[in-house]
């Protein structure tokens, strides 16, 4: 999809703001008319809005409740409709989609607070990647995806374990001054 810095998107200090990997999650994506997307961790709403305006059915969510009202004021502010929910990974989410989106907080840390969840990975830095994966199949439809942005700062052990045998393609890379981005798609 093209990254359209136009849009009108407002910011919380408790609240991720649209950053380079936000940009690169958008701009490695192709979504069709019609297709039914979850976005994991919305945050300021920036890929759900895109995903919207490029003709997806979209359900989002996030953790942090600021982030919740955030995307709702976002999605308000650019004429989309979005159904935003305050879930944990998929503890609001009872339908199937074509595709589940989730840019993870990535960082092998353990900082505490509602924004540090945007970055808090945990020790691995994998954070909710593991559940995402697990329990995919049941809110996916037939022939679905998940795509997700994964570091090179993350355990590369612990990532290859968790992603196991699944069929993996790299939709867009960022090398940046200290890690490596890279958006996977993974055919679950
Ligand atoms: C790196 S930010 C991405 C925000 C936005 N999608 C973007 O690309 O700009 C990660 C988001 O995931 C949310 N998050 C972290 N853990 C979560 C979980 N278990 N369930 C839902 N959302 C979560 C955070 O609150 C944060 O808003």
């Amino acid at each position: 999809m093209e990254y359209h810095p136009e849009l009108t998107i407002s910011e919380d200090p408790e609240v991720y703001p649209p950053s380079e990997d936000s940009i690169l999650f958008i701009e490695s994506l192709n979504i069709f008319e019609g297709e039914k997307v979850l976005e994991v961790g919305c945050g300021s709403g920036v890929v759900s809005i895109h995903c919207a305006l490029n003709g997806a059915e979209v359900i989002c969510g996030d953790i942090n409740p600021r982030a919740v009202a955030l995307s709702r004021k976002n999605a308000e502010s650019n004429g989309v409709t979005i159904d935003v929910r305050d879930t944990d990974v998929y503890s609001s989410i009872t339908e199937k989609f074509h595709t589940i989106l989730f840019n993870l907080p990535y960082l092998p840390v353990d900082d505490e607070g509602e924004l540090a969840k945007a970055w808090s990975g945990g020790s691995d830095g994998l954070g909710p990647l593991p559940e995402l994966l697990a329990h995919a199949p049941e809110h996916l439809l037939d022939g679905g995806r998940v795509v997700v942005v994964v570091s090179s700062l993350m355990d590369q052990d612990r990532l290859k374990e968790v992603l196991g045998d699944k069929e993996v393609n790299v939709l867009g890379e960022l090398p940046l001054f200290f890690e490596k981005l890279q958006i996977l798609e993974i055919k679950i």
